[in-house]
């Protein structure tokens, strides 16, 4: 009998024992099979879609085993949906059941990061993502303390715009965005300019262009008082707004005017005013006063290996549902970095003793440091947030209606560089209107939380009402449309959404 108990004990014991050798010996090997989840949308009408991405994560993966610098790492990649809400944390959780993940990549949309960015934190995994570039992501000392951002944030973005307000001694400025009440890129994009445009006058003008046409005599009012214009919103939109603009002559020199476009690299420069319509003329003239805010394009001659590689695949992929899915655009390229940084964090955690698990240590040795990333040198700065440098494009001959970059934007040194291209004619108020009555900005004592819905500057509480109208309208459709999908209580589905990201800008 005790013979029996002690045989089905050794029996018991063995599988166990033996696991626990392998493990040792492969630690004796150095080889640590790291897990890597990834959590982005699977549809391809997202710019940063998985598929989409896949190809730069194996290209990263092959590098890093080609170096042979870090010999014992192995990356096992899985990928989950996470739509662009909260499947990522659902989809997160099911698969934690099972396993957790040493390493979580993505997700990008802001309302899909925020929630796994906290359990990243409560469970000690590095979370890397090329999106959640909202500006509340900023604050990493509490729920977001193991979150690493290796595409530029809203904020370092909203730099680019803060040094030339300074340089140019601009004093005004209208935020003009479209809210889809979805993504809500545009909404947090110019929450960071907002932010950080602390001594300029500004004023917003927001709507959804799902429910609303854009009204562009209403907006032009706004225009009226402000110097600069600062948009955001869908190419075909900035067309309308410009050509509305030209046709009241703002566009003469009065008005300096600029759109913010960092996700799509075919919806900018030469011919973006080009629609074949019967406006082209008219347009090309509106929009050499328009200029562009994009990020700075470095190109190294691996790039284009990396470039030709991710186009090769997508197209042996062969996604019917998919346009422009082979061009570079800064998700794919940062996801790649990703991998890359988190690779040479956890090489050096292991060094000094430390392992996959030690979550808090690796996420420490990726942030303040400077390294080789598929496009050029990636900073991170000490907060874990990557110094990403900007060019501002303007057309540069207005007969031909072409493109060029006239000045770019150091994060690292906060420094304004002006290429020859750069035509200070281009960036000085002509002609100023009447000088606005000293009125103070109600949008700074209110907070900014009552800014959201059409407010253009202290206008009337009726405009205010409305907006506030629109705005509760609007957000209830969005809350019905993904309650369908999450099948969630609106009620709280509601509180989720509102909590989900503090936003400095607007109560949503
Ligand atoms: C992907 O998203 C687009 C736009 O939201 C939608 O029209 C399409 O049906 C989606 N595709 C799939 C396969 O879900
Ligand atoms: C990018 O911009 C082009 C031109 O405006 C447009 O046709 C295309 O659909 C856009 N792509 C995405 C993914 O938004
Ligand atoms: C890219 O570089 C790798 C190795 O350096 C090479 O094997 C591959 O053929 C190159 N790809 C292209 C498309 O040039
Ligand atoms: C960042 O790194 C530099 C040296 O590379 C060091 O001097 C500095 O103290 C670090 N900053 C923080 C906040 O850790
Ligand atoms: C636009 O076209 C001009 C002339 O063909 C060229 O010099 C310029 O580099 C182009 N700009 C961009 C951004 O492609
Ligand atoms: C800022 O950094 C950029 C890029 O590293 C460099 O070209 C430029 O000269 C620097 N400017 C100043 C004022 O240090
Ligand atoms: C430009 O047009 C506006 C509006 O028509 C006008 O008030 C302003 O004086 C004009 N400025 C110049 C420099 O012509």
């Amino acid at each position: 009998m005790a013979c029996f108990i002690l045989l089905s004990f050794l029996l018991l014991l063995k599988p166990a024992r033996t696991a626990g050798v392998t493990q040792q010996q492969q630690q004796q090997q150095g080889v640590e099979v790291v897990e890597v989840l990834v959590i982005l949308p699977k549809n391809n009408s997202y710019v940063h879609s998985y598929p989409r991405v896949a190809p730069a994560l194996l290209h990263a993966q092959q590098r890093l085993r080609a170096a042979g610098q870090f010999p014992g790492l192995t990356f096992k990649i899985n990928y989950e949906d996470s739509e662009c809400g909260n499947h990522a944390l659902f989809a997160l959780v099911d698969r934690a059941c099972e396993r957790r993940p040493d390493l979580i990549l993505g997700p990008v949309c802001e309302y899909a990061a925020a929630p796994v960015a906290r359990l990243a934190s409560h469970w000690n995994i590095p979370m890397v993502t090329a999106g959640a570039l909202a500006a509340a992501f900023s604050f990493k000392s509490g729920e977001y303390s193991h979150l690493t951002r290796v595409a530029p944030s809203y904020l370092k973005m909203a730099e680019t715009f803060a040094a030339m307000f300074h340089h140019f001694a601009w004093k005004s400025a209208l935020l003009v965005y479209e809210d889809d009440k979805g993504e809500r890129n545009c909404h947090f994009i110019v929450e960071g300019v907002y932010m950080l445009l602390k001594d300029v006058k500004t004023y917003t003008y927001t709507f959804t262009s799902r429910e609303q046409r854009l009204d562009t005599d209403d907006l032009l009012h706004g225009i009226y008082e402000t110097e600069v214009v600062i948009m955001c919103m869908g190419a075909d939109l900035i067309r309308e707004v410009m050509l509305a603009a030209h046709r009241r002559r703002l566009t003469n020199g009065s008005t300096i005017f600029f759109n913010i476009e960092l996700f799509n690299v075919s919806s900018y420069g030469n011919g973006s005013w080009k629609k074949g319509d019967k406006f082209d003329n008219e347009a090309r003239q509106a929009y050499a006063s328009l200029n562009t805010v994009t990020l700075l394009k470095t190109v190294k001659p691996e790039f284009e290996n990396f470039s030709m590689e991710v186009k090769k695949s997508i197209q042996q992929a062969d996604f019917n549902d998919c346009q422009d899915c082979g061009s570079i655009n800064m998700f794919v390229e940062g996801f790649h970095d990703a991998l890359l940084l988190y690779a040479i964090a956890l090489h050096e955690a292991m060094k000094n003793g430390y392992n996959k698990k030690d979550g808090a240590q690796i996420t420490a040795l990726m942030w303040n440091r400077t390294f080789e990333g598929i496009a050029g040198p990636v900073s991170m700065d000490a907060n874990g947030d990557r110094d990403q440098d900007f060019s501002i494009m303007a057309m540069t001959r207005p007969e031909a209606g072409t493109y060029e970059v006239v000045a770019n934007y150091f994060a690292i040194n906060g420094s304004f560089q002006v290429l020859s291209a750069f035509n200070m004619d281009h960036f000085t108020l002509r002609g100023r209107r009447k000088i606005l009555p000293d009125t103070p900005d109600k949008s700074y004592g209110l907070g900014v939380s009552a800014l959201t819905g059409i407010i253009v500057g202290a206008l009337l509480g009726t405009a205010l009402l409305m907006a506030f109208y629109f705005f509760r309208k609007n957000y209830r459709i969005t809350i019905d449309r993904r309650t369908q999908r999450a099948e969630c209580d609106i009620g709280k589905h509601r509180q989720l959404r509102e909590d989900s990201i503090r936003s400095n800008f607007s109560a949503a």
